[in-house]
């Protein structure tokens, strides 16, 4: 029962000695094979189940080094393959759609110019003013399920909280946003790749993003799309596509990539209670610092972001002592990065208390996540109101019986079923 719409899944490659990768019990625990790479074959060529041929960086230095590469290109033009024409470079929704010239697929001069302008609208003032909205939107959730003594901690909860936040940070208005929820589902379940219903599912974004901007325009509000459209008029350069282009990419990198911090960072404490009660005894102090370092070390120790964050090499170079030819696309193996020994005392143990933590979880260099003040926020806010209001959740399933979402891009639970003592009922 491969995960269905996995794109990754189907044709489970093995070049050379990669051990099995992209097969989905790969992603239920890719670390001793992410260790194996490092040590025999750190920047390694492999066929991925596209049939396109793909550098894998897994050592942190060469990892780091690779994402602050001018080098090494965003925009998929570069790939040999697209310049050739003999076909997709893999990214997810390439072809046909304008969404995609956004600032994950563009290098400077152009990724300059709009990142400067979502900067002034995406402010760090911004999002800290957005705290109150997402403890409103966590504890709205957990109200749904707190009085049952069950839920299953993926389709209650982090599936719906980022999504709900970024909408509402947009400016999507309440009624629209369920259907958000389900274009983005779509896309989740089909891990991004360029199938039917995904491709619908753009379209039917690309087009409600447009005239979402079209209405705006005429009726500017506080939100985040309001103050693009602002930016653009104050005599910088936001055409409405781009715009368009910026409001999809923010729900597309801010979405699926929080859902797993949140999964995978409740996983990660259900399976190490030691480390859970040192946070749970902090924050029931009320001491707020263990939860800063905590949240940065679930996501060096198992982060969203598993194998790839692309790069097309614009001319020939050398990358950890292997020559990498132009046009060569790169994949920044952050997750194998994050757990080198060479960079972290005793990579593989969790260590909420860790401040020596220079992860790449939300990559470096000019890409690096515009979005990570938010994703902290989010990530912070989720996790200690699941600790504090259901102090004992604990796992309702067998570890081995959980099941991942594996694919190039993102690694993340399909569901996580929790039982704890169901919350009294509240008078009135
Ligand atoms: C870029 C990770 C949440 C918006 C990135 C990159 C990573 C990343 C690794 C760099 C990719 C590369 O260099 O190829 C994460 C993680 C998140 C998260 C782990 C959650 C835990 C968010 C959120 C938003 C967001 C909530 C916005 C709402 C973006 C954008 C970029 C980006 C717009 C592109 C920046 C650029 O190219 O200049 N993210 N992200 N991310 N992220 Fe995030």
């Amino acid at each position: 029962d491969p995960p269905t719409g996995c794109p990754v899944a189907a044709s489970a490659v093995a070049a050379g000695p990669t051990p099995a990768l992209f097969s989905w019990e790969f992603a239920a625990d890719p670390y001793p094979a992410y260790a194996w790479l490092r040590e025999h074959a750190p920047v390694h060529r492999t066929r991925l189940p596209s049939g396109v041929e793909a550098w894998l960086v897994t050592r942190y230095p060469d990892a780091r080094q690779a994402l602050a590469d001018a080098r090494l290109s965003k925009n998929p033009v570069h790939h040999s393959e697209a310049a050739h024409g003999k076909g997709k470079t893999g990214i997810p929704g390439e072809r046909g759609a304008n969404l995609m010239t956004h600032l994950l697929n563009i290098d400077p001069p152009d990724h300059t110019r709009l990142r400067r302008l979502v900067s002034k609208a995406f402010t760090p003032r911004r999002v800290a003013a957005f705290a109150p909205r997402i403890q409103e939107l966590t504890d709205r959730l957990i109200d749904g399920f707190a009085q049952r003594g069950s839920a299953d901690l993926i389709h209650e909860f982090a599936f719906p909280l980022p999504i709900y936040a970024i909408c509402d940070l947009l400016g999507v208005p309440p009624e629209d946003q369920d259907d958000f929820r389900d274009w983005a589902g779509m896309m989740i379940r089909h891990g991004g790749g360029p199938r039917g219903g995904v491709a619908r599912s753009v379209k039917k974004m690309r087009a409600y993003l447009a005239e979402l901007i079209h209405r705006k325009r005429a009726d500017l509000g506080d939100d985040l799309i309001s103050g693009l459209i602002r930016a653009s008029d104050h005599g910088e350069h936001l055409t409405e596509n781009e715009a368009a282009a910026m409001a999809f990419i923010l729900l597309f990198a801010g979405f699926e990539t929080t859902v797993n911090l949140i999964g995978n960072g409740a996983h990660t404490l259900l399976r190490h209670p030691a480390q859970r009660e040192l946070l749970q005894k902090s924050l029931a102090a009320g001491d707020e610092e263990l939860l800063g370092t905590a949240v940065e070390e679930l996501l060096r120790y198992d982060g969203p972001v598993e194998l790839a964050t692309w790069r097309y090499a614009t001319r020939e170079l050398t990358l950890g002592g292997q020559r990498i030819a132009e046009g060569d696309p790169v994949l920044v193996v952050l997750a194998a990065a994050d757990r080198d020994p060479a960079r972290f005392d005793e990579p593989d143990v969790l260590d909420l208390t860790r401040r020596d933590n220079p992860h790449l979880g939300y990559g470096h260099g000019i890409h690096y996540c515009l979005g990570a003040p938010l994703a902290r926020l989010e990530g912070q806010t989720a996790l200690t109101t699941l600790l504090t209001r259901l102090p004992d959740f604990r796992l309702a399933a067998e570890p081995d019986d959980l099941r991942w979402r594996g694919g190039l891009i993102m690694r993340g639970l399909r569901t996580l079923p929790v039982e704890f003592t169901p919350e009294p009922s509240r008078p009135g």
